[in-house]
């Protein structure tokens, strides 16, 4: 099983290079990836978050397939926005409300090389927007404000969420 990474892993911080081409080493990675997400009990993985630097992630909503994204771009995001609870399986415990579009048309490749696009709304949106910005080093801490931020890392504390 893949390990999950928590923070403060640097490799968190770090913008995902391109995945250069989609092999059978791709789509063994897109299924261990899938595997330790159910693991996790999480419903997104990105790249970082398993300590590769490559824009890929998995996410599997409830009532939908698991889904595997390489290359993904938003390539639209709707004006309204919406108000969701998020956590992140690297940032174990801490949850907090952020404020994203409500809906984003997303375009990427699937593990066959062929392109895709895809409008989602709701939770499939929001893991979405969520698993992109860890290919870009970002977190859902990031969308708060600094002191709501300082706030809820202040209450971190991986010793009491060591993997059992
Ligand atoms: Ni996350």
């Amino acid at each position: 099983m893949l390990n999950i990474v928590t923070i403060p892993a640097e490799v968190l911080y770090q913008k995902a290079e391109a995945v250069p081409s989609i092999t059978a080493e791709t789509v063994a990675l897109a299924d261990q990836m899938i595997d330790a997400m159910h693991g996790a009990q999480g419903i997104g993985l990105a790249g970082p978050q398993v300590g590769l630097l490559q824009r890929i992630f998995v996410v599997h909503v409830a009532g939908d397939d698991p889904r595997v994204f390489i290359n993904p771009e938003i390539i639209g995001t709707s004006i309204e926005t919406s108000k969701m609870e998020e956590g992140c399986l690297s940032i174990p415990g801490l949850y907090a409300d952020v404020v994203r579009p409500r809906a984003v048309e997303v375009q990427a490749y699937n593990l066959r090389g062929r392109p895709f696009t895809l409008s989602a709304e709701g939770i499939l949106a929001r893991v979405i927007q969520h698993e992109l910005d860890h290919l870009n080093g970002v977190l859902f801490l990031d969308h708060l404000s600094e002191r709501k931020r300082e706030r809820m890392l202040k209450k971190y504390d991986p010793a009491e969420h060591l993997p059992v």
